[in-house]
């Protein structure tokens, strides 16, 4: 192995999806196989990568501070370069190439979607004083799970089974940034999954930006309920997956919420409007009376399932009916969690020319009530849950106790439990404790540790 880095450190901020996190582990895992250190902030590092989302505007004015802030940051006590090398990746990278440097000339590296093993190359060159460094690919050239991996957490693991997205949403640039949807082949997905769960990995989570058209465009075509079974045999504890687009959610995959051992009783399901107006403008391909068959359908698999969605308020052209037609659904779906969102005009994207003339007070105050009403849901869906024993897989301590253990259950709300006598929460993460839940509040439950004999396995619901 060569040692190009060593003596560097280095610290990746990551912006976005999972899937750009996941994209962040590949980057850390290959800049550690090169002898460089990961360090948390930027004033300890030699080398910041940015991993850049783009997907609403704010990220896009955030990114532009960050790297201007760099620009007088003094270089860390014993630093191994005479400078510090900064690096933007992801959707931006992709998305802008080399006008980033042009807008912010202290730059030294521009990379895209495509191209993460091409990072440790170009900051050779940028530390070996060859200028700006731009490299942005049309396409993949290879699966980036090629790469090794640094996880966060060892007990968990994301695992990428597509790239890409086919589906061109009219507001969405994620097709535009992440390419057309390549799929893994299946062998190569459960030889991964077998090595995490041989390497104690307790919990995996599917990743693409529509997991349930996997396998169109391999050799054989499998299909997404065919590879849930076949990580259900690998012995995974917790099995999980996102994003699924209710237009691809087949029975196959709705059956197994209630059958697979593994697979968690939760799902992320974003329907993005209520009104068949608008979501026919968006290019979703589904109506609101077939994404409620759906939620049916899941409920009568897995009664206890829980739901949640991502919803865009203020498409253009959204009325006060096609908004309410929004809120309704909520109320009648009662989701979990609900992330919300205000449409935010992405250039190059189809709905970006269409006019919209509804004043940005209305589209608040709609954003206002609807996430008044989530709330009100979020509190009442877990109000089901007080006095149950969940199984609850251990993140480490809370926030602001170190003596409160914060873990997640099998429908994936987090929880806290007080850690009992002689035990530390730190050391419990990665393990499986029960908890008898106490409290339900909007975003968490609160309970008590309680003996593995409780009967926590009736809590899984399905
Ligand atoms: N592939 C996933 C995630 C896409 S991005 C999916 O299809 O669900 C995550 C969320 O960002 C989307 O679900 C959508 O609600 C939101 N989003 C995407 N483009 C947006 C835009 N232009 N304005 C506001 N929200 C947007
Ligand atoms: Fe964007 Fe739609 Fe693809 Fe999701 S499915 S990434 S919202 S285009
Ligand atoms: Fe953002 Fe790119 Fe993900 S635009 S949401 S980081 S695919």
């Amino acid at each position: 192995m060569h040692h190009t880095f060593s003596d560097m450190t280095f610290c990746i901020r990551t912006f976005g999806c999972q899937m750009n996190k996941h994209d962040s582990e590949r980057i850390a895992g290959m800049l550690e196989g090169l002898g460089a250190l990961q360090v948390e902030t930027s004033e300890e590092a030699d080398m910041v990568v940015f991993m850049t989302c783009c997907v609403r505007e704010a990220a896009d004015v955030r990114l532009m501070g960050q790297v201007a802030s760099l620009k007088n940051l003094p270089l860390r006590e014993g630093a191994a370069i005479g400078r510090r090398i900064i690096a933007v990746g992801g959707c931006i990278g992709q998305r802008d190439g080399e006008k980033l440097t042009r807008e912010l000339p202290h730059l030294d590296v521009v990379f895209g979607t495509h191209n993460l093993g091409s990072l440790p190359k170009l900051m050779e060159r940028a530390i070996g004083g060859e200028g700006h460094q731009i490299e942005v690919l049309d396409s993949a050239e290879t699966f980036p799970t090629d790469l090794p991996t640094a996880r966060e957490h060892s007990w968990a693991a994301w695992l990428p089974i597509t790239i890409g997205c086919n589906n061109f949403c009219s507001y969405c640039i994620v097709p535009y940034v992440r390419g057309r949807e390549k799929s893994r082949s299946l062998e190569d997905v459960v030889a991964e999954a077998k090595a995490y769960v041989d390497a104690g990995v307790k919990e995996i989570t599917l990743l693409g930006q529509n997991v349930n058209s996997y396998g169109r465009d391999l050799y054989g075509a499998p299909r997404f309920d065919d590879l849930l079974d076949a990580i259900d045999g690998t012995g995974i504890a917790r099995l999980r997956f996102a994003t699924s687009h209710p237009k691809d959610l087949t029975d196959g995959v709705i059956e197994r919420f209630g059958t697979l051992r593994s697979l968690m009783p939760a799902l992320h399901l974003p329907v993005q409007s209520g009104s068949d107006r608008i979501l026919e403008a968006m290019n979703r391909r589904y109506t609101r009376d077939h994404y409620l068959e759906l939620i049916a359908k899941l409920r009568k698999a897995c009664p206890d399932i829980a739901l949640s969605s991502d919803i865009i308020v203020g498409f253009p052209g959204e009325t006060e009916k096609d908004f309410e037609d929004t809120y309704r659904l909520v109320e009648e779906v009662g989701y979990n969690q609900v992330f919300t969102f205000i449409y935010s005009k992405r250039e190059g994207t189809p709905a970006a020319s269409i006019e919209d003339s509804t004043p940005r007070e209305v589209i608040q105050e709609r954003f206002d009530r609807l996430v008044d009403l989530v709330q009100d849901k979020a509190w009442q869906s877990n109000q089901s849950d007080k006095g149950k024993t969940v199984e609850v897989l251990v993140e480490g301590a809370s926030k602001r106790d170190s003596g409160i253990l914060a873990g997640k259950s099998p429908k994936n709300q987090t929880v806290h439990a007080k850690v009992s006598a002689g035990q530390s929460a730190e050391d419990l993460a990665g393990s499986f404790v029960n908890v008898r839940v106490d409290e339900a509040k909007t975003w968490y439950l609160a309970g008590t540790v309680v003996d593995a004999d409780e009967g926590a396995r009736g809590s899984d619901g399905c």
